[in-house]
């Protein structure tokens, strides 16, 4: 046997045992390395005689290539091999049952907030916001209601400083302020939000949430205002008809201001709003005052409109049947898993608002 055919033999013995790519690398470097023997073979040619050096050279070469041919074989196989066991382990069981899994709830005030964007963003008001700390000029002051006011005293005003200068924001209100000095009329918006008085039982807590409503342009009247408010009522209880009252109140920012009260019955032992002979307040309101209009640099000659502001917790209860509003809250898991809303399940006018 020539050494060719043994180096050949030897080889493939030992690639016959390849298990893995360590060891496929391991014979690569001992034929095909610095020293390896087919290396060596390609070194010693030029001490071979030159008669039979050229068909000992063609020998070597077609050795080389089917050695070559063989590790790369080899390799791909064990690729192969590698990409099957994979695909083994990873392999999922579409027949099992799926796991059950903790989703979170949307807690019903921002449900309530969702629906009411979408029903106001169907007949044109856009979102604005406003910080929860507010100077006393936006929340009172630029609102037409001067320090000796008395209703400031209504308020139960959380103050931040000694000086009174920067306190939690009452209501709504002031974003009215910092939407018309910052913008051009007409206006058209809503601002949900957190407000904050000092006061605290079943009906009332320290921190609570409004809405705020505000149309400004050239001829807004009371009507507009109603029928605003009725389209509103009607299609946040999902309800055809809405008996709805208007009690003239007062506001010191609105001029003439009314509050509200929508009529409803109790039907065992449930709230049924819309028909009855009961009453219940839902929100206040009015034609926008001329010297708020000419405190943001809004002519009230040319421009006027109305605004009012509803307490957003209140209607969650009346249309979820909670009745105390601290639960509201509190952020107990199991209260928020009984009235929480789905999250995947966003509320539109289109697709309904709570279903
Ligand atoms: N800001 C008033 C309140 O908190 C409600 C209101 C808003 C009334 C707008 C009239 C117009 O009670």
């Amino acid at each position: 046997m020539s050494d060719l055919e043994k180096i050949s033999s030897i080889f493939n013995a030992k690639i016959d045992t390849v298990k893995t790519k360590e060891d496929l690398q391991s014979i690569k470097t001992e034929f095909f390395g610095k020293n390896g023997q087919i290396t060596l073979q390609f070194k010693n040619l030029s001490s071979i005689e030159p008669e039979k050096r050229k068909e000992f050279a063609s020998n070597l070469n077609k050795i080389k290539e089917d050695l070559t041919n063989q590790i790369e074989l080899k390799n791909s196989e064990l690729e192969n091999l590698e990409i099957n066991e994979k695909l083994k382990n990873e392999k999922v069981d579409v027949t099992l049952p799926v796991r059950p899994f903790q989703q979170g709830k949307i807690h019903p005030v921002s449900q309530v907030i969702d629906e009411i964007s979408s029903i106001f963003s169907e007949i044109g008001f856009s979102v604005a916001e406003g910080p929860d700390v507010e100077t006393d000029y936006n929340n009172f002051t630029a609102l037409n209601t001067p320090d000796d006011h008395p209703a400031r005293d209504m308020h139960d005003t959380f103050y931040l400083e000694k000086n009174k200068k920067l306190l939690l924001r009452t209501h709504t209100s002031p974003v009215q302020i910092r939407t018309m000095i910052n913008g051009k009329a007409p206006f058209k918006i809503i601002v949900p939000g957190r407000t904050y008085r000092c006061d605290s039982d079943q009906t009332h807590a320290p921190m609570f949430h409004q809405l705020e409503g505000l149309h400004i342009d050239k001829s807004i009247t009371m009507g507009h205002l109603k029928g605003c408010l009725d389209y509103f009522i009607k299609e946040f209880f999902e309800v055809k008809n809405v008996k709805m009252r208007f009690r003239p109140s007062h506001f010191p920012f609105t001029e003439p201001s009314a509050e509200v009260d929508i009529g409803y019955r109790i039907e065992n032992k449930k709230i049924v709003i819309g028909e009855g002979d009961k009453w219940l307040e839902v929100l206040g309101c009015g034609m926008v005052h001329p010297n708020v209009l000419k405190n943001v640099k809004v002519d009230p000659k040319k421009f006027q409109g109305y605004a009012f502001g509803i307490g957003i917790d209140r209607l969650a209860m009346l249309k979820y049947g909670i009745n105390d509003l601290r639960a509201f809250f509190e952020t107990d898991f199991r209260w928020l898993n009984h009235f929480g809303f789905d999250p995947l399940d966003v509320p539109t006018n289109y697709r309904g608002l709570s279903k």
